[in-house]
């Protein structure tokens, strides 16, 4: 192997020479340390039986954590950080750690699959001092998928350890420095088993080695990616991990709106995107689970194109740009623009996401968007509808409607915004923009949902977004959890 990935397995150094970079973390960790504590369910991130903290500077001397799914992330993305195991929690004198003896009190084990998992998402809220109450730990454990067994008392064990002190900032000092000397060095270029990657740590960089290598996947998050390998079982020859790219991972907000790096991770998007609007923060909770938002990229949301993708609709209802760039080039398109046809974006070799651009709703915008899954937390929208209608007193001048789960790509409705442009917005209006839905698309039926349910929701969507912003008293239109 030409370079080698280096990290911190716990507190020791690691040099991984000859591993393919394509094994994923969970294999690297069950094959080659016999570290056993971390499980596979799914192999592919939906269970959080394999779950791990990975650990990186924060650029302040201390440390950034993040839980991710180990079994669909590849062993580059540990080079330059710290990769903890549930063998790490317990103390060199064997006590445990508070967040594994406040499960023990409280009686709050699942099985010795889902445990381990429980107990690392816990720590990562523990970490960050995260555990605030009840929902914020629901959120926390949502993509640890098991509730057979201890799920209150798991809850109450959370609470137990949010109260417990919280980690050694010397110790993470330390760490940091560690890792900073192993990012000091060149850019990562390993290759094993007739597979290479690259590690650029800049835009200049990555736009440098895609045009010399076109044909290089990105690996972004890897949450795609990385179900490729482990379901579809596809041979990939050179990877671009895109995870240390340090200037895709910025948001700027100003008055005019939003601009998201490709690199930016759901999770870290989720705050500046629910000031936006608070739907967005609602939506981004729902969006898959924690590690998975940890893992997962805006750029890579948009890049893989998929129909069912939460963000697409709701940016395009919101008249989002995308910057796309090849080596020094770059070019602005709407984002709409970007998905022509089923597996099919406008990219053209060795061209990559850079940055989204979201405009600002404006006191005259009224905005919704709403996502239609059969489970609440951790599942892929059957439905995702989003609206942006420019108001002239009651009068509709500008209606923005876009639909995930109806089209081949995510779609703006053009016979809906025309039955509503120009028009009051008022019960007629909006039972014409409803029938004209059945025209602007012809959704298929799935596992998800059924060609009629999908319509149906879509038109009842539209009436729901009306009844929200009618005068007078409003009807309850919103399912809230009960803690
Ligand atoms: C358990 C689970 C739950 C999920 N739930 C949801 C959900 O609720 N909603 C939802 O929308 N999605 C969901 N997903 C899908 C996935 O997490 C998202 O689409 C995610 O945003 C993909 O981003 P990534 O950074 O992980 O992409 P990757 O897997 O790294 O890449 C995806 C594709 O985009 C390309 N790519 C990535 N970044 C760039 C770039 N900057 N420029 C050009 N190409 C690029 C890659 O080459 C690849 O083709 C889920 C996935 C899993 C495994
Ligand atoms: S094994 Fe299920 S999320 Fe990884
Ligand atoms: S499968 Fe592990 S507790 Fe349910």
């Amino acid at each position: 192997m030409a370079g080698a990935i280096r990290f911190l397995l716990g507190q020791a150094e690691r040099t991984l020479t000859d591993v393919p970079p394509t094994l994923t973390v969970l294999e690297y960790l069950r094959r080659h340390e016999r570290r056993m504590g971390t499980k596979e369910g799914c192999a592919e991130g939906d269970c959080g039986a394999c779950t791990v903290v990975l650990s990186e500077p924060d650029g302040e001397g201390g440390l950034k954590h993040r839980t991710v799914n180990s079994c669909i992330q590849f062993v580059p993305v540990l080079h330059g950080r710290q990769l903890t195991t549930v063998e790490d929690l317990k103390a060199p004198d064997g006590a445990l750690h508070p967040v594994q003896q406040a499960l023990v009190d409280r009686h709050g084990s699942q099985c010795g699959f889902c445990t381990p998992g429980f107990v690392m998402q816990l720590y990562a809220g523990w970490l960050e001092g995260e555990l605030t109450d009840r929902q914020a730990i629901k959120d926390w454990l949502a993509g640890n998928l098991c509730r057979c067994t201890g799920y209150g008392p798991i809850i109450e064990a959370g609470l137990d350890a949010a109260r417990a002190k919280g980690p050694n900032a010397a110790a993470s000092a330390n760490v940091a420095k560690a890792l900073d000397r192993i990012n000091s060095g060149a850019m990562l270029h390993a290759e094993s088993h007739g597979c290479q990657v690259f590690g650029p740590r800049s835009a200049d960089e990555l736009a440098e080695v895609y045009l010399q290598y076109p044909d290089a996947i990105i690996v972004a998050g890897a949450t795609d990616v990385g179900l490729w390998v482990t379901k579809q079982h596809r041979a990939l020859r050179t990877l671009i991990d895109i995870t240390r790219v340090k200037d895709l991972a910025l948001i700027e907000e100003d008055e005019t709106g939003l601009t998201i790096g490709a690199t930016v991770s759901h999770r870290d998007a989720t705050e500046a995107l629910a000031r936006l609007h608070p739907d967005l923060g609602e939506l981004m909770r729902r969006f898959a689970s924690f590690q998975i938002r940890n893992a997962g990229t805006v750029g890579g949301n948009i890049a893989n194109g998929s129909p069912i993708g939460d963000l697409p609709p709701a940016l395009i209802a919101l008249d989002a740009r995308l910057t796309l760039r090849r080596g020094v080039e770059r070019r602005e398109i709407p984002l709409e623009n970007f998905f022509i046809a089923y597996g099919k974006q406008d990219r053209a070799p060795g061209e990559f996401v850079e940055s989204v651009f979201v405009p600002a709703l404006r006191p005259e915008h009224r905005f919704a968007c709403y996502k239609i899954s059969k489970r609440f937390d951790q599942d892929i929208s059957a439905v995702m509808g989003a609206f942006r209608v420019k108001l002239d007193g009651r009068k509709v001048s500008e209606a923005r409607v876009a639909f995930g789960g109806m089209a081949a790509t995510p779609k703006r409705a053009a016979k809906a915004e025309a039955a509503l442009t120009n028009r009051m917005l008022d019960n007629t209006s909006v039972e014409a923009a409803a029938a004209a839905l059945a025209e602007d698309f012809a959704p298929i039926s799935d596992m998800r949902a059924s060609k009629d349910y999908r319509l149906k929701a879509a038109q009842n969507l539209l009436r729901r977004f009306h009844l929200e912003n009618s005068a007078g008293e409003k009807p309850e239109t919103r399912v809230l959890e009960l803690s």
